[in-house]
């Protein structure tokens, strides 16, 4: 994959006090809340970490959350089980994902997926998962990740893995 660009005067930063977290709206009260709320302290426990991508004016355009976690063998899909241990295994998590209202429908989201996936296949050359997994607040998020090579867990369709040689895959492309 293509290193990913984003539009001049756009630039990507971790989350720090500085950026205007309370001014972020993307229509989705809980991508809000948790960026409002959450995001700063649960990086700063070291339990998760987001990246904010701001617009020329300094305003938050749109952001990811990244954490860690583990999936037991018996959830996931039977492709991505096969040959693993019957056992809790590691995943990446793309927790959150938002973009503000005024900056959709211009490709960023796509962009933040693509550099947020770019981040866990390269934390995954360090620290090894069998996939990434997210969870999609609604069916309009769930049609927009679909985009990507995400199936849905057994039993829980609004939860979806993009395993790890798929993403290697899309990586090497
Ligand atoms: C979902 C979201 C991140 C998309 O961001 P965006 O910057 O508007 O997306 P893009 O401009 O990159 O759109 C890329 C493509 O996805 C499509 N798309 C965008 N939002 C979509 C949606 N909700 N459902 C289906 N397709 C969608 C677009 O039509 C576009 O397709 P095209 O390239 O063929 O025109 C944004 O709408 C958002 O923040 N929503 C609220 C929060 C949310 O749902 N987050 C995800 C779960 S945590």
């Amino acid at each position: 994959m293509k290193p990913v660009r984003f539009p001049d005067g756009f630039r990507l930063s971790s989350l720090s006090s500085a950026h205007p977290r309370r001014e972020f709206d993307c229509g989705e009260a809980l991508v809000n809340d948790w960026l409002w709320t959450k995001a700063l302290q649960s990086q700063e426990k070291h339990l998760s970490t987001s990246k904010i991508l701001v617009d020329p004016d300094k305003k938050i355009a749109g952001y990811y959350t990244l954490a860690v976690g583990q999936i037991d063998f018996s959830d996931l899909p039977r492709d991505v089980a096969r040959k693993l241990p019957r056992r809790a295994l590691p995943v990446a998590l793309l927790a959150w994902l938002g973009v503000s209202l005024g900056h959709q429908g211009l490709g960023l989201g796509t962009r933040l997926v693509a550099q947020s996936l770019g981040d866990c296949h390269e934390a995954g050359q360090t620290f090894a998962f069998v996939g990434v997994i997210l969870d999609c607040v609604s069916d309009a998020a769930k049609s927009f990740y679909q985009q990507w090579d995400f199936a849905e867990l057994p039993g829980n369709p609004y939860r979806l893995i993009l395993s790890a040689k798929r993403l290697a895959a899309m990586m090497h492309k």
